[in-house]
This record gives structure tokens, C-alpha cells and sequence, in this order.
């Protein structure tokens, strides 16, 4: 490729990540001011959508005096509560959530997600599960008539790491497609969730029936969760490339 090409090529590129960007914190921002109220317990997603969702919180705390408390999905959303300065709860205070605000990788026209691309998805599901209303804020990418259409990275499985060759085969000879480890970036061993758990890529080659197959691994012995969130979303908040916000 020539030199100009090349800096057409990385033109265009910043040009999508911001636009990007701006759908992301638009969906943030609509969920927060659509759906959190003053005396709420509130789930706190995970992922790089959440972090816009979290500013528009601590805005909002600041400007109109709100009395909400935080509880995370991950160490990186805690570490989001604790940087914006709103207070940190748990599930031991505060088993009823009001609200859960959270990312997704995709999104069908059933409100049914792949979620876990950050690997987050066991803890994900079980705030969204204690959530009275799960709300989903995502970027126009993630908006699908059926799953893996746009998603290509698969349904993650969280499994104990001695379970992972054992589940891997097992979903392969059940559902077809591949069931491969999630290995760090650097390449040095696999990804370890924040529960001390591996991950699995389930990369399907056909459609199913979701809620059976969830149901299914679910049952495997050694996996803890599925990036499958099925029934759960109330709402879904899309940013999308015009600069409006989509809800489905
Ligand atoms: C992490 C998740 C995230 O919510 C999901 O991957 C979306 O992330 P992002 O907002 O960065 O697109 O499920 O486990």
C-alpha cells in the first residue's frame, strides 16, 4: 500500500472510533437519565460502554444531589465506582437492585445477548439477575436481527479450569462449531476470569434455539455460566451513527 493510502486507511479509521465512541456514550447516557432515581441501588456493567454510563452517575450525583449506591460486575467496575467517587455496594447490603446498567457484544431482535467479551459475563448475570429492570447500552455494531450475525468472537463459557477440555468437547459433539480456550493477548497462558475460572469461545456454525442451548451448557459439569443472557434484558439503549439513540 502506497503512503497515501495508508494515511487514508488511518484517516478513516479514527474517524469510525470516535463515531463509535459517541454512540457509546450517547446509549450511556440515555440509560442513566431514562432509568436511575434518587434512593437507588444500582448494577454497574462492565466493558468500555459502562465507563460513559458511569460518568453521566456521577454527574448526576453531583448536579441534582442523588443518593444512589453502586454495585459491581468486575474489578474493573469497581474500580470505575471507587475512580468517580460513588459509593460501593454489594449483593450482601443490597440483593435487590433497582436497576443494572451493562454492555453487551450482541443484541437479537428478542432482547436476547452475548455477553463476556471482557470475560465478565458470570457476575454480569448475576447482578442483571437481582436487577428489577436490566438495561443494555451499546453501540449501533452490536445491533443484530440473530445471534452471531455480527458478534464472529462466539458465546463465551465461563468453566474451572480443569473442566475446560472436557466442557470444549462436549459442546463441540453436542452443537457443532468450536469450543476454543481464551488465551491472553500476549499469548503467555489463558485468560483467568476474576473468579479464578477459564474461558471458553463457543464459535457456533448454525442457529439454535438459545435458551435451550444455555440451558444445556449450563447443566455440563465444571461451567459456571454462559455468556448466553437470555429473558433478561428489559431495554436496550443502541447509540447509533446519526447521533440519535435507538430503543428496543
Ligand atoms: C464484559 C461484557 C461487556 O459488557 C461487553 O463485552 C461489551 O463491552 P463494550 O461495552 O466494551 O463493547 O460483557 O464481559
Amino acid at each position: 500500500k502506497s503512503p497515501k493510502s495508508r494515511m487514508i486507511q488511518r484517516r478513516l479509521f479514527s474517524k469510525v472510533s470516535k463515531m463509535v465512541e459517541e454512540a457509546k456514550k450517547l446509549a450511556g447516557y440515555a440509560a442513566v437519565d431514562n432509568h436511575v432515581k434518587d434512593n437507588q441501588a444500582v448494577g454497574i456493567g462492565s466493558g468500555s460502554t459502562i465507563v460513559h454510563a458511569v460518568k453521566r452517575l456521577a454527574e448526576r450525583v453531583k448536579e441534582e444531589n442523588l443518593n444512589v449506591v453502586c454495585v459491581p460486575t468486575s474489578f474493573q467496575a469497581r474500580q470505575l465506582i471507587l475512580e468517580n467517587c460513588l459509593p460501593l455496594s454489594d449483593l450482601d447490603r443490597h440483593p435487590e437492585l433497582d436497576v443494572a446498567i451493562d454492555g453487551a457484544d450482541e443484541v437479537d431482535s428478542e432482547l436476547n445477548l452475548i455477553k463476556g467479551g471482557g470475560g465478565c459475563l458470570t457476575q454480569e448475570k448475576i447482578v442483571a439477575s437481582c436487577a428489577k429492570s436490566f438495561i443494555v447500552i451499546a453501540d449501533y455494531r452490536k445491533d443484530s436481527s440473530a445471534l452471531g450475525e455480527q458478534w464472529k468472537k462466539g458465546i463465551p463459557v465461563e468453566v474451572i479450569p480443569m473442566a475446560y477440555v472436557p466442557v470444549s468437547r462436549a459442546i463441540q459433539s453436542q452443537f457443532g462449531g468450536s469450543a476454543d480456550l481464551r488465551m491472553a493477548v500476549s499469548k503467555a497462558g489463558p485468560v483467568v476470569t476474576d473468579n479464578g475460572n477459564f474461558l471458553l469461545d463457543w464459535r457456533f456454525d448454525q442457529e439454535h434455539n438459545w435458551s435451550a442451548v444455555n440451558t444445556t451448557i449450563k447443566m455440563m459439569p465444571g461451567v459456571v455460566d454462559t455468556g448466553l443472557f437470555i429473558n433478561l434484558a428489559e431495554r436496550v439503549y443502541f447509540g447509533m451513527e446519526d447521533g440519535t439513540v435507538k430503543i428496543r
